[in-house]
């Protein structure tokens, strides 16, 4: 049964006296909007013209011919979403963004100008009723919940380049701009809206995907029935064009699984949306007509774009366009695949703009089996983890454990196992073992050249094989396979240390000695290309890695992809007093009871992990 229905209206001076750049070609297409049937078939056919313009060129149909011709210093932009401030940040959203940061960082190793935007997304209805809900008006309380998200950005490592507020104002005058162009290419009319609303979701809701009570299956909350006279922007119209796109863009949505999803659902048909709100008051008001605002997805995916103009120039659409648009990759939680992967892309055809050239949508974490959220109150505190057991174990367990893609469920028992194992033994342990003998037998003084050290050993060529893998695998957005590759690093790191055993050898002198002295070389030559390879999922462990090598912070800084191929580490190099980079967590939960009982009992002690004092003893 159909549970929405659209009367459509005839355009009258509402926006007949719309003022915007494009006016002059509004005039002639607002005639198209006075009948529905006209209104699709002429546009329809001429904007298929356009598309077949923009795929053709040079076989990247994302880009239009202008962008095409840009220079080869072009920017690799990437976006996380823009955060609803409802609620301050849980772990789902901050996953997102510590994926994005991992990918930003690996990019900046090779060489690319990247900008990394992030942001918050402040309008509608369920940030007004948060606000009210607060006892806060909706500015106050955006500027609370903004400033939280990016004080845990700050505590998690997360180095963005952009941070949009979609009430800032350079924003908002994007979206009017936008607004105006779409609307002057003839795509939006006004009609009558009735159907089922979810407001977590922001979104009309179609019976048929409700569960019993009309819930929504994604906040199990019961949608509401709403009748609104609204704007609508005629996405039917791009149906043919989303479709063709898809189909010679097979990775415009990745994992590819998505792709076929979205496939599916552009096939199945499109309907037009509406995109303005008559009864939200916290908006951006539709531009001639000050009853209604726009809808906040309309609004917020333009985030994008306004996030790349300048704050010291006047907004502006084209500007901010050629300060780095398109985005190389959007970054996405599955739930809101359908508004980047067909709505948004609509819109840019629509404004005349490229589109993004991926949209990877990853999974959710679960608790409990559930969709961890902050509508449904079951969210793990980032703060809490982040101060309790620091930003690299929270970033490396997250992307480490959870195959990008996929869904992942989250324990604390798992997580302090596998950060003990992987930062604790297998990295923090081996170099600190390594530079304790260093110190004791040579002075903390590397007695020769690693690509010396290395000569005549299989060593050197398994770990170029890993990085190699490593550098792969973030390239293909697998940051856990990546993470995976780099520990085989130091799990041969470990072995080569327990087959040679150095230490017993230091005890023979003379050759053998000599021997051993070259063992610690290629060791922590290994360890200096671990420091690099893994910089993008864990900085500070990195920096305090590259640290104990004897570098410095603007060295570390300034370190590149290049600098993972062997024979960095050259004789007569001084490394530093030997300190634990990361120490063990030490779990006194036996039988976990849920997060909140594992949170009581679990210490974070600062003691030598064991083997380390063994060494030293
Ligand atoms: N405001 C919109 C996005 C607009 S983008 C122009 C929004 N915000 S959100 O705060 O609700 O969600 C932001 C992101 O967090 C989404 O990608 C969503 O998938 C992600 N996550 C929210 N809960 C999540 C999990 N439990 N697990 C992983 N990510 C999840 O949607």
């Amino acid at each position: 049964m159909a549970v929405a229905r659209i009367n459509c209206y005839t355009l009258q001076n509402t926006l007949g006296g719309f003022l915007n750049p494009l006016n002059h070609s509004f005039n002639s297409k607002a005639t198209h909007f006075r009948s529905r049937l006209h209104f699709h078939r002429h546009h329809l056919s001429s904007y298929s013209r356009k598309a077949v313009f923009c795929t053709a060129t040079a076989n990247t149909p994302m880009k239009d011919a202008n962008e095409a011709s840009s220079s080869l210093a072009e920017p690799f932009v990437l976006t996380t979403p823009l955060y609803y401030v409802n609620a301050p940040p849980h772990m789902g959203s901050a996953y997102t963004t510590i994926a994005a940061d991992a990918i930003a960082r690996f990019h900046r190793l090779l060489g690319k100008r990247v900008i990394f935007v992030t942001g918050t997304d402040e309008h509608g209805e369920k940030i007004a009723s948060a606000a009210a809900a607060n006892g806060s008006n909706p500015r106050e309380h955006c500027d609370v919940v903004s400033q939280a998200y990016k004080t845990l950005w700050k505590d998690l490592d997360i180095a963005y380049d952009k941070f949009i507020r979609t009430t800032d104002p350079k924003h908002e005058a994007i979206v009017r701009e936008f607004y105006s162009r779409v609307l002057a290419n003839g795509d939006i009319y006004r009609a009558d809206y009735e159907g089922l609303y979810c407001v977590n979701c922001e979104e009309y809701k179609d019976e048929k995907e409700l569960l019993d009570n009309n819930c929504c299956p994604m906040h199990l909350k019961p949608c509401v029935p709403r009748k609104e006279d609204n704007y609508f922007f005629a996405l039917s119209k791009y149906q043919k064009l989303l479709e063709e796109t898809l189909t010679q863009n097979p990775d415009f949505v990745k994992p590819s699984f998505r792709q076929n999803e979205v496939q599916s659902w552009i096939r199945s048909g499109l309907k037009d949306f509406s995109i303005s709100r008559a009864s939200v008051d916290w908006g951006i008001p539709v531009p001639n007509d000050s009853k209604q605002t726009i809808y906040v997805w309309f609004d917020a995916l333009l985030g994008y774009i306004s996030a790349l103009s300048e704050d010291t120039e006047e907004p502006n659409l084209q500007k901010a366009v050629s300060s780095g648009w398109p985005a190389a990759l959007h970054l996405i939680g599955k739930d809101i695949l359908r508004f980047h992967a067909v709505y948004w892309p609509a819109m840019l055809m629509s404004a005349g703009l490229s589109l993004p050239k991926m949209v990877f949508g990853h999974g959710f974490l679960t608790k409990d089996g559930m969709k961890m959220g902050k509508s449904l109150g079951n969210t793990i505190e980032p703060n809490d983890l982040v101060h309790k057991f620091g930003s690299d174990a929270v970033r490396y367990f997250f992307l480490r454990e959870v195959e990008f893609g996929g869904d992942g469920d989250y324990s604390e028992d798992r997580f302090i196992n596998i950060v003990n194992a992987h930062l604790a033994n297998t990295i923090g342990n081996l170099l600190n073992r390594t530079l304790g003998l260093l110190k004791k037998n040579c002075q903390s003084t590397l007695v020769v050249d690693s690509s010396i050290a290395a000569e005549g050993t299989t060593f050197k060529d398994d770990v170029e094989k890993l990085v190699e893998k490593a550098r792969v695998h973030y390239e293909n957005l697998s940051p856990s396979s990546a993470c995976e590759a780099v520990l085989e690093i130091g799990n041969a790191g470990n072995s080569y240390m327990d087959e040679r055993a150095p230490w017993s050898l230091f005890k023979q002198g003379g050759a053998t000695a000599e021997a051993a002295a070259k063992d610690l070389v290629i060791i922590l030559e290994a360890m200096r290309i671990i420091a690099i390879a893994l910089s993008p999922v864990a900085p500070s462990l990195c920096c305090r890695i590259y640290s104990q090598l004897g570098y410095s912070k603007d060295q570390f800084d300034a370190a590149t992809w290049n600098e993972t191929k062997w024979g960095g580490l050259k004789g007569g190099h001084v490394t530093s007093q030997p300190k634990p980079v990361f120490a063990r967590i030490e779990n006194q939960t036996e039988v976990g009871n849920g997060f909140e009982a594992a949170k009581k009992v679990t210490k974070r002690k600062e003691k030598l992990p064991q083997d380390q004092r063994v060494v030293e003893a």
